[in-house]
């Protein structure tokens, strides 16, 4: 479906940023929230970040006018009755989600496509309310938006292919990779970061660590872009702990974060934000690891290990079960989660009968989280070892 004009509901820090990319694209785009004082601020930051690329020569000034021109800032329902695309922005709450739904369903002609930019709500539930559960779907940027490349199409259980394609398209209009994804808590990369997150701190607490100690290594072997702790401050812990809940919630005791990260939420410890999270903030909050003792190389092995097969685990479980296919998870990881390397790719690379060996030990150790997945106890039957056999969840030329 073309999409000629589209409307973001919510100009907060994800809808104003939504914003910006389409009208970087030329493409028509309202920008409506029910608070004038925060369109004001939306339309500051989005000149900012124009104005950004003015002063590095990558866009005129003229074409900043041209693009800014693109946004209607709006607190009036009349802007959206033309949109062939909503995109929904508002607070993570799915009472006030389905409100806004029954409204776009209302308000938006009988095509136009309804998408959600939930980090874990469920599609479906935001279909229900509407007349159109088939043109309803989850488009899921990552924070901040304007340079994150990632995004999440997610098919709800009516979710008709003909509208994911849309927005699979409309995302590579905006210069984004756009990976799509079959509908289940956490979608793809919340779903694995917070598997990865979950056996840290399980790791930490285990082995009675500071946040640095682990973050240190976490980026001294380049496991992640950044320390974990570091990530989560930034996040905001409130944010990774009902992420968490619903997650638990969802798939069970692998979820489960141990007391900290719900400690540090209860005494209102929630990050960056506050002032203080895993880590203390001063202002301006810095993203510098402090000092911290040395784990022994064997910690760091298990660390490495458990962080690792953590993510490959997870991703196997979204793979057999359907969601997304093994190149577009190990896209979502790379583009997401900035991981080196997909988990998929990694373990081809790895060796798929050392990751299989290494996953028996594991799950012998630290119970069934780790269990050998069904798919990969397949590959090292028929002997597909990864690249040094020329195939394993990948082709490789020998
Ligand atoms: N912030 C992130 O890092 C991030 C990343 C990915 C996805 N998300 C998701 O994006 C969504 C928005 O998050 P955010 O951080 O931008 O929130 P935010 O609080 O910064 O912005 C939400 C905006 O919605 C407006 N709003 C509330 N009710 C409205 C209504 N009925 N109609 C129009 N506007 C309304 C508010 O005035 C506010 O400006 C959430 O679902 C969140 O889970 C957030």
């Amino acid at each position: 479906m073309y999409v000629k004009k589209v409307a973001v509901v919510g100009a907060g820090t994800m809808g104003a940023d939504i914003a910006y990319n389409f009208a970087m694209a030329n493409i028509p785009v309202v920008l409506r929230d029910v608070d004038s004082k925060i369109l004001d601020k939306a339309q500051e930051h989005i000149r900012a970040l124009m104005q950004g690329r003015v002063t590095k020569g990558r866009l005129s000034a003229a074409d900043m006018e041209k693009r800014l021109a693109q946004i209607q800032f709006s607190t009036q329902d009349e802007a959206l009755l033309d949109v062939s695309l909503a995109i929904e922005a508002v607070p993570e709450s799915l009472r006030l989600k389905q409100e806004v739904f029954r409204e776009l369903d209302r308000l938006l002609p009988p095509l136009a496509i309804l998408a959600s930019n939930t980090s874990a709500l469920a599609i479906t539930e935001m279909a229900n309310v509407t007349t159109r559960p088939e043109r309803v779907a989850g488009m899921h940027f990552f924070y901040p938006a304007h340079t994150m490349k990632l995004v999440e199409i997610i098919a709800g259980d009516e979710t008709d292919p003909e509208a994911t394609a849309t927005l699979v398209r409309l995302s590579e209009e905006l210069r984004k990779i756009p990976v799509l994804v079959q509908e289940c808590p956490g979608f793809v990369v919340n779903r694995i970061l917070m598997a990865a997150l979950t056996e840290v701190l399980r790791f930490k607490q285990e082995n009675h660590l500071s946040p640095q100690d682990i973050d240190r290594v976490v980026t001294a072997r380049k496991l992640a872009p950044m320390g974990l702790f570091v990530l989560a401050d930034a996040l905001g812990l409130d944010i990774a702990w009902e992420v968490s809940q619903i997650l638990e919630k969802a798939y069970g005791d692998r979820f489960n974060p141990g007391t900290e990260l719900g400690e540090l939420v209860r005494q209102h410890h929630l990050g960056i934000k506050t002032g203080q999270g895993f880590y203390p903030y001063q202002s301006p909050p810095s993203n510098a690891i402090p000092n911290s003792t040395p784990m022994s190389p064997e910690q760091q092995e298990e660390l490495a290990n458990r962080f690792s097969l953590a993510i490959f685990c997870e991703a196997t479980r979204l793979w057999e079960e359907g969601r997304a296919n093994q190149k577009s998870i190990d896209i979502a990881m790379r583009a997401g989660a900035g991981l080196p390397m997909g988990p998929f790719a990694a373990a081809d690379k790895a060796g798929l009968d050392v990751v299989y060996d290494n996953l028996k030990e594991m799950s012998q150790q630290f119970g069934s989280r780790f269990a050998p997945p069904t798919s990969l106890a397949q590959l090292v039957s028929r002997g597909q070892l990864g690249e040094k056999s020329g195939r394993g969840y990948f082709h490789y030329k020998m």
